[in-house]
């Protein structure tokens, strides 16, 4: 079996807020293997960014439950000092819109030694030529050229692919990038897709992959677990995902794909329940169309379909599909 570089146990984040406080990660289980591409579907809301962001120890919300082990190690237990070696040593997190997470006025090369100066120090003088390196490495045209240049000179393509080199430098384990190709068009969305599967295949390196486009997901994850209201709803490798989905979320995500797929979820009907609605059974029970009685009483536990696919549905239960 292959060991877990990443894995949430029964994670819950909850907020403080003016009307109480609420639960947006209800009990996540994630696991991510070495060298594995895991995407993390699901509807806006469903908790994904607040799980992705507790993992680096910066969820905002409070940790109410569960464990985070990362290679082997509980993380949640980190002070934040340990907690600071671990983000951009070891798990580095790339966001949707690189344009805010790089200075506007420095430039690329600046911005990059940067990296150098605060995690590896020793290196900063003779960096030029690693930075060449790799930005050559992520297909980054005129490498010299780029590095003189400040970021509102680039394309969004570009800026994403040096911050992806940005979160390169450590040599991290895991990468998470949270919609890291929403705000790209779609040819620059491939390419950079493309870079982040041959990281992972070539250097082994596991990636995380946040998204709500079901296109992304057929491209270059191994495995997809679906969030629903702060869970996991189900877990499968992305070849039993498209064949055999068994939750009706999934059902719905993927026959809400047109035939000419643009990246988006067509809306499915109905809503999710309210993060202040107390649920007591299935909270896809209002939407879902095989929904029965227990559905509505009883939250449903997980079922374990076959080796590595697990789904949270009752149907399934009474199927033993
Ligand atoms: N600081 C906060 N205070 C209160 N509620 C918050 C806070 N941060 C997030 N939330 C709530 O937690 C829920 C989950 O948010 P999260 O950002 O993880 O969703 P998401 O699945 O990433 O959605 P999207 O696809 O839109 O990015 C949302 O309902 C959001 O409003
Ligand atoms: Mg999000």
């Amino acid at each position: 079996m292959m060991s877990s570089l990443l894995e949430i146990k029964n994670l819950e984040v909850s907020f403080d807020t003016v009307m109480g406080r609420v639960s947006v990660v209800r009990g996540v289980d994630i696991s991510v293997d070495k060298g594995e591409i895991l995407a993390v579907v699901g509807e806006s809301g469903s908790g994904k960014s607040v799980t992705s962001l507790a993992v680096m120890g910066l969820s905002g919300g409070k940790i109410e439950n569960g464990e985070i082990i990362f290679d082997g190690k509980d993380i949640l237990g980190l002070t934040e000092k340990e907690m600071c070696e671990i983000r951009g040593n070891d798990i580095s997190m790339i966001f949707q819109e690189p344009m805010t997470s790089l200075n506007p006025v420095v430039t690329i090369y600046k911005q990059l030694r940067e990296v150098y100066k605060i995690h590896m120090p020793e290196k900063k003088d003779n960096c030029r030529e690693e930075i060449i390196e790799l930005l050559e490495k992520l297909n980054i045209p005129d490498a010299e050229k780029i590095l003189k240049k400040y970021p509102f000179e680039l394309s969004g393509g570009l800026k994403q692919r040096i911050m992806i080199a940005m979160g390169l430098i450590c040599n991290p384990k895991l990468i998470i990038a949270d919609e890291p190709t929403t705000a790209l068009d779609v040819t620059t969305q491939a390419e950079i897709l493309d870079i982040l599967k041959d990281i992972s295949t070539t250097q082994k390196k596991s990636v995380m992959i946040i998204t709500h486009d079901l296109g992304v997901v057929a491209e270059i994850a191994d495995r997809v677990s679906v969030m629903y209201f702060g869970k996991i709803v189900e877990n499968c490798s992305t070849e039993e995902f498209f064949k055999n989905a068994c939750h009706p979320y999934s059902k719905d995500l993927i026959g809400a794909m047109p035939d000419n797929f643009d990246g988006r979820f067509k809306s499915i009907e109905g809503n999710v329940p309210g993060m202040y609605e107390e649920v007591k059974g299935c909270p896809y029970f209002s939407r879902c169309s095989y929904a029965s009685e227990i559905c509505k009483k009883e939250e449903p536990p997980v079922i374990k379909i076959s080796g590595n696919h697990s789904v949270r549905c009752h149907r399934a239960e009474q199927q033993e599909v």
